[in-house]
């Protein structure tokens, strides 16, 4: 069913990319809603028709969110299953409960792949230092514990070094409290990267070019497109990540994070039924974005072509670049005519928060880069030139 333009989409959490979801749903003529506890705090709510502040496991809250819109979506994967359950009781919501069971959930996910058989990093579920010690024993060091559950920007993940004191790592991780983990392989890779595949409830299916990404402790701080890697790869990552919004029925975004090794395999890092912050440049870059394709997808529209317009780079502006609090002089951004400045209006800066980004295009990669590099060198300098 197509929830036509003019209708009222409902977006289970408020931060920065339900924001500009609903920007790119306003540009369509859609009423837009958001869902989240932060109520009127919360990045997105400026930008939308109505906020709802309420709980996740609150029911009448959900109920009542439900009722007030035609279709719905979230917006980041720590929603619990059941609050999306219970709002598809009033309305539909898309991607479905199913979905977002899988990817929120670190075990299940390396499940789902391993028993679809795309490829992966061996992996072992742990739930005490015993087991960690018979994990780090198979899969060998380094490899990496994460959280099964809550995880984001590398929260909840410890690398394990050769020689590690185990019981120590596993109190440390834990914190003694009852825990399940996930150990994973280290993979040596040579590039990590994502594709974003939007899917209708036709079964329309379209991915968008491959991007280059690299990460910084663990969170993104770079994403370049297109993507300095082989055709053939480029293909394979479409093809992969294709496979797995069809394997996973998604109606939305599915983004999809995977590695390139050293041997010149793609192997699949992890899942996201969303937009993606890989995905911001094809706000300033591609023809569709990947905002207005979520709302496509979840609509039952059909699907904008995602092609990129321009070579791109786009870098994540986190908390750090806030001394003391203080904004930097957005002045290095601004002063490029070809870079084009987002911010989510959140309030505190802290370290690691992701507060914006920028996005430089040119009309060679490379070129980009370089204009990208100064500006975030003259953005940490905090000089004002
Ligand atoms: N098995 C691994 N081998 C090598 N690097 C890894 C591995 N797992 C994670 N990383 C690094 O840590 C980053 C964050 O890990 P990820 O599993 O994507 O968790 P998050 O949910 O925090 O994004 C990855 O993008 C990658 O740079
Ligand atoms: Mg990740």
């Amino acid at each position: 069913m197509m929830f036509a333009p003019g209708s009222h989409l409902g977006i289970l959490g408020g931060g920065q990319l339900a924001r500009m979801t609903a920007l790119a749903a306003r540009r369509l003529g859609y009423r837009v809603s958001i869902y989240d506890p932060a109520g009127d705090d919360a990045p997105a709510a400026p930008v939308c028709d109505q906020v709802f502040g309420a709980a996740y496991d609150d029911p009448a809250g959900l109920e009542r969110f439900a009722c007030s819109v035609d279709v719905a979506s979230y917006e980041f994967e720590n929603i619990p299953v059941a609050a999306l359950q219970t709002v598809g009781r009033g309305c539909p919501v898309y991607p479905g409960w199913a979905v977002l069971e899988i990817c929120q959930h670190r075990e299940r996910e390396k499940l789902f792949l391993h028993r679809h058989g795309f490829p992966h990093a061996a992996f072992r579920v742990v739930t005490d230092a015993a087991g960690l010690a018979a994990a780090v024993a198979e899969l060998g060091t380094p490899c990496v514990l994460k959280t099964a559950e809550s995880g984001y920007d590398g929260k909840g993940q410890l690398k394990i070094e050769p020689g590690a004191d185990l019981s120590q790592a596993w109190r440390e991780w834990s914190g003694g409290e009852p825990r399940r983990g996930v150990v994973e392989a280290w993979v040596e890779f040579v590039a990590e990267l994502s594709v974003i595949c939007a899917r209708n409830g036709q079964g329309q299916l379209l991915p968008f070019p491959v991007f280059e990404n690299v990460h910084t402790h663990h969170i993104l701080d770079v994403t370049l497109c297109p993507a300095r890697l082989p055709p053939e790869v480029q293909m394979r990552a479409r093809e992969l990540a294709c496979a797995v919004t069809e394997a996973l029925d998604v109606r939305g975004l599915l983004a999809v994070e995977m590695f390139l090794t050293r041997g010149g395999e793609v192997v699949v890092n992890e899942l996201a039924p969303r937009p993606h912050n890989s995905g911001h440049l094809t706000f300033d870059a591609s023809l569709t974005s990947q905002f207005e394709q979520h709302v496509r997808a979840v609509c039952d529209l059909p699907l904008g072509a995602p092609d990129l317009l321009c070579p791109v780079v786009m870098v994540n502006l986190l908390g750090d670049l806030w001394p003391e609090g203080a904004a930097p002089d957005w002045r290095a951004v601004l002063d490029e005519p070809w870079a084009k400045l987002h911010l989510y209006g959140k309030e505190e800066a802290k370290p690691g928060r992701k507060m914006g980004h920028f996005c430089v295009l040119a009309p060679a990669l490379d070129t980009a880069f370089e204009k990208a590099r100064t500006i975030k060198a003259r953005l940490q300098s905090g000089r004002s030139f």
